[in-house]
Formats: C-alpha cells, sequence, structure tokens
C-alpha cells in the first residue's frame, strides 16, 4: 500500500492510497466466477436499494452485493470464494483506514458490511452523504476494483473533487454532509468498487426492528431466569 497523499486541499481530510492490492488479485473475475449468475439470497448481485429499502434508479441504480465480517464463519461452501476475496478485499481497507485514522488520532471500532458495487454502463449513484438522517457513519473508504472502463468519475462537489479511480485506488474520507459525493455515470465498461463505512462504535446501529426487539427481549428473560419461566399460554 502505497500513501499517495491528500486529494484536492491538503486539509480536506481526503486521503487516497494506491496499489492497495496486487494487479494480479483478480478480484472481478473470481467475484464474478463465484456469484455473477447466482440468484441465491444473498450471494447474488441486487439491483441496488437506497436506504436499504427502495429502488430509485434515477437516484441510483447499480448492482451491489454485501459481506461482512461475521458473514464469514457461516459462509456458504458454495460461495466461500466470496468469503475470501472479502476477506482480501477487507485486509488492503483496513490497512489504509488504521493509517488514516492515525493521522487524525481517532479510533474507528465499527466496521459496516463492504458493499461491493458493480455499474454497467449509464448507471450512477448521485450526490449524496454517506452520514445523514438515515445512517450514521463518520469515516467511508471507497476501493475500487478494477480498470478498463470510461466514466465513473467520483466527484464531491462541496470539495471541489472530481477524482479519476484506477484499480488498487482506496479514497477514504469523513462520511458527513460536506463530503457528499457522487458516482458519475459509466459510459464504457463495468466498474467495480467496494465501500465500507466505519463509526466509532455500534451505539447508532443497533437494529431496533420489532421482531429483533422481542427476540432481544426474549434472549433477555432466557439469560435472567433460566428455565424458571414459562409462556403464559403454556
Ligand atoms: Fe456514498
Amino acid at each position: 500500500m502505497d500513501i499517495a497523499g491528500y486529494v484536492g486541499n491538503q486539509h480536506s481530510g481526503i486521503v487516497l492510497y494506491k496499489n492497495v492490492w496486487d494487479k494480479d488479485a483478480n478480484f472481478i473475475e473470481r467475484l464474478e466466477d463465484c456469484i455473477g449468475d447466482s440468484t441465491h439470497e444473498y450471494f447474488s448481485w441486487k439491483e441496488s436499494l437506497v436506504g436499504d429499502r427502495e429502488k430509485m434508479p434515477e437516484y441510483r441504480d447499480c448492482w451491489d452485493f454485501k459481506l461482512r465480517q461475521s458473514d464469514i464463519p457461516i459462509c456458504d461452501p458454495a460461495f466461500e470464494e466470496a468469503g475470501e476475496i472479502y476477506k482480501e478485499v477487507i485486509a488492503g481497507v483496513r490497512e489504509c483506514v488504521n493509517h488514516y485514522c492515525s493521522l487524525y488520532n481517532i479510533q474507528m471500532e465499527y466496521e459496516e458490511a463492504t458493499n461491493f458495487v458493480k455499474y454497467d454502463v449509464g448507471q450512477h449513484f448521485n450526490v449524496h452523504a454517506d452520514h445523514g438522517f438515515s445512517y450514521s457513519a463518520t469515516v467511508s473508504a471507497i476501493g475500487y476494483l478494477n480498470d478498463g472502463y470510461e466514466g465513473g468519475e467520483y466527484v464531491l462537489p462541496y470539495q471541489d473533487v472530481k477524482f479519476t479511480p484506477e484499480q488498487g485506488d482506496v479514497i477514504v474520507h469523513p462520511s458527513t454532509f460536506v463530503y457528499a459525493h457522487q458516482s458519475l455515470a459509466v459510459t464504457k465498461g463495468r466498474k467495480y468498487s467496494a465501500v465500507t463505512m466505519y463509526d466509532y462504535n455500534d451505539r447508532n446501529h443497533q437494529d431496533h426492528s420489532p421482531q429483533q426487539s422481542k427476540q432481544a427481549l426474549a434472549q433477555q428473560v432466557v439469560e435472567q431466569f433460566g428455565g424458571q419461566v414459562q409462556s403464559a399460554s403454556s
């Protein structure tokens, strides 16, 4: 990994790392061999959503696939190669983020799932901030997994930055609104990136859905009272 320095203003907090992975890592061919045509519930390319819920193609239209560290021990053996790719990709990203954190004396203890993103011709992601009303993040890391396409530049409009990525680049920057960014449409070929967000801790990343809350409460009761509690209906 080479530290290429700041992108734009030296005080901007946007740092570029180069040659993070070997040229022959061959992530794309391996990933497509593994999940390319898959219709598996998790191990497959999905039409990207906004905020994990809605399809908004005028805002974002691309394909994505997520993996996180806790998925690896329970990875479906048929998709083990995807887990291997994740491990190689995230090792490089972590090296960059650790260096980034050392520059600013911060510690990121929460790591979000890595989002592998695929943009075909015409696909893009409009201006957005990674930290906002629907999601919390402090540091964003974007890794570029291939060359051989045109368009797809990474733009941070409020930082006056338009960046043309190359394979092996990782760009790290704060996630908040002045670092809002967009991925311009690919005009030729296909672009792949791997996006991972970080936060100080998991405080803002708990799942508060009713089902989860019920399960958590049930687990808490079992832990506290063991076999003493029986369902009221039993
Ligand atoms: Fe983003």
